[in-house]
């Protein structure tokens, strides 16, 4: 079964007069980590609030086509139980704390109340996941009181703590350090490791080229290219597109230029590297 089917989609948000999305169509398979890029304003975030079912209801606008989570449209869902299978976080940490909880603790625990969860195994579960995070220090915390990038952590946490099947998540290091961001990702493949499916709006192309195992790129609201990252990234076309790739694509392309084809265009730092030292080896042969 697909996590997420998206059929169709055309969707405009209320008084505006284009397409965030037109004629998107995609099914996301259980326990794949994907990735998607675009420039800013191509549909990455309405793609978000459309699987987490805030489009339309939320959001309000004219939607045509149809969103499925597991095999079941997403207006057919019980908000309260689409929560226990879609793990959302949003964009800006700022919007996404309550704002109503005096500490870190309860902040994650809010979740873990509205699913029945007893008192100890509350306890329990929000500090396993702060550690795992490293804000277990910020326990007991006001919310309200923390940087940027520590409020992404705890939002990060309290989606964590609940233990979904689908995490849909939008840009969640940008408040973060390199070391915060490259954390981030660890743990996110660690989901992916528990066959969790991962949809992850990331900026970071480079990570994405890492960990990513599929890319979907948007663009003015229509996916333009998808499919396996390696595939998806080394296509020298999207720079003509100003979408991003990684580096070292711009360096193999470079070479390739210079008549020194690497062979291929790598998408990682490993990647160049192995092709640099065959093509060095070549050299010498
Ligand atoms: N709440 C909103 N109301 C009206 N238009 C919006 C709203 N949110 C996004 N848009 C528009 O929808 C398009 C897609 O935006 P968005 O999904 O936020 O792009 P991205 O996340 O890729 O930067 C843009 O043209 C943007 O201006
Ligand atoms: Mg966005």
């Amino acid at each position: 079964m697909n996590s997420i089917s998206l059929k169709n989609i055309r969707y405009k948000y209320p008084l505006t007069d284009h397409y965030a999305l037109d004629g998107v169509s995609f099914d996301f398979e259980e326990g794949k980590f994907y990735g998607i890029i675009g420039p800013n304003g191509s549909g990455k975030s309405t793609i978000c609030n459309l699987m987490k079912g805030l489009i339309p209801s939320f959001y309000l606008g004219d939607l045509e086509g149809t969103v499925e989570v597991q095999g079941k449209p997403v207006d057919e869902w019980e908000p309260e139980k689409l929560c226990t299978k879609v793990g959302y976080i949003f964009q800006n940490p700022f919007t996404q704390i309550s704002g109503i909880r005096d500490t870190v603790f309860e902040e994650i625990a809010i979740g873990l109340e509205n699913l029945g969860i007893d008192k100890e195994q509350m306890i329990q579960k929000a500090e396993e996941i702060t550690k795992r995070i490293g804000i277990y220090d910020l326990i007991e915390k006001n919310p309200n009181e923390l940087s940027g990038g520590q409020r992404q952590r705890v939002a990060f946490a309290s989606i964590l703590a609940m233990d979904t099947d689908i995490y849909v998540i939008d840009e969640p290091t940008s408040q973060l350090d390199p070391d915060g961001t490259e954390s981030v990702f660890k743990i996110i493949r660690s989901l992916k490791e528990q066959k969790k499916t991962v949809i992850l709006v990331e900026h970071k192309i480079e990570l994405m080229a890492k960990y990513a195992d599929e890319i979907i790129v948007l663009k003015d609201g229509k996916i333009i290219k998808s499919g396996p990252a390696r595939e998806v990234l080394s296509d020298y076309d999207l720079v003509n597109k100003k979408v991003a790739v990684p580096q070292t694509v711009l360096f193999g392309h470079e070479m390739e230029r210079a008549g020194k084809s690497l062979g291929k265009l790598p998408i990682t730092i490993d990647e160049a590297e192995v092709c640099v030292r065959e093509r060095m080896r070549g050299e010498q042969l």
